[in-house]
């Protein structure tokens, strides 16, 4: 297991982004009704945040919590989640707002529940001058959704004359995504041993490395995010080109 120190030492990624997965499996293998299963993951979270923001001095963390596709699961777990998130940011407010966390949102927020809504509209105003951690949950979103939502607003921009297309690169396309003032993931993990991204940061993560574990999500643990971060570090980032001596 790698020391904290060690990993800081290496130089870390700006922008972590999690896919919290296998808080159903985590309560089934247990016996337990899979919305348990989503109360021991919202601890995982927990314990996470304090550590990234008190310890690891992260500047960036997503964490993927709903997604657009979520939506189909049976209602009563849809309404359990959204209680959930909502008691999370509420009672995490007053912590957060101590320790520097400034909580922002990524995803459709006017199709949650108006008082999911109204309680992040408060978090996101009262956090919004901290910088120590940027607590992003992708909450309601959806990648497809978004680089479409972000097409509309362009050829809106275009129409009305706001916006001259041959301005458009790759630069100014990303400040219409929910991610505008956030950079690109470095690293993207995935928990529960699923090998895919379910319609998370498309865009975004176009050279983000990516690490999956078969750990379920609420067993995911701190020393787990070190050694995603020390796997991390030992990649070579070439982004297309050639690595450094290697040119013939
Ligand atoms: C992730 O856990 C939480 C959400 C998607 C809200 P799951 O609920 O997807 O857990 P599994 O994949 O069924 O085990
Ligand atoms: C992805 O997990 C969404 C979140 C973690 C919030 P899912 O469990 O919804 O994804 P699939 O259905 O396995 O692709
Ligand atoms: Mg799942």
């Amino acid at each position: 297991m790698i020391e904290i120190e060690e990993v800081k030492a290496r130089g870390l990624p700006h922008h972590v982004a999690i896919i919290m997965d296998g808080n159903g499996r985590w309560a089934e293998q247990r016996g337990l009704v899979r919305t348990a299963g989503h109360q021991a993951g919202t601890q995982a979270a927990e314990r996470l945040i304090r550590f990234v923001g008190r310890q690891l001095g992260l500047k960036y963390l997503t964490l993927f919590a709903f997604s657009v596709e979520n939506w189909n699961r049976p209602p009563a777990e849809v309404d359990f989640l959204m209680d959930l998130l909502e008691r999370f940011i509420a009672e995490k407010l007053q912590e957060f707002i101590g320790e520097g966390v400034h909580l922002c949102v990524s995803g459709d927020m006017k199709g949650l529940p108006v008082r999911v809504q109204e309680t992040i509209a408060r978090a996101m105003g009262e956090t919004a001058k901290n910088d120590r951690l940027n607590l992003n949950i992708a909450l309601n979103y959806g990648s497809r959704q978004e680089i479409l939502g972000a097409c509309q607003m362009i050829a809106r921009a275009v129409q009305l004359g706001e916006l001259d297309l041959e301005m458009l690169d790759s630069d100014v396309f990303s400040k219409f995504l929910y991610t505008k003032d956030i950079p690109d993931p470095d690293l993207v993990i995935r928990t529960s041993g699923e090998m895919r991204l379910s319609n998370f940061l498309l865009w975004q993560a176009a050279y983000s490395e990516l690490y999956f574990t078969d750990t379920l999500w609420p067993d995911f643990a701190p020393e787990e995010l070190l050694d995603a971060i020390a796997s991390y570090q030992e990649r070579d980032r070439r982004f297309g080109a050639v690595a450094e001596g290697n040119v013939v």
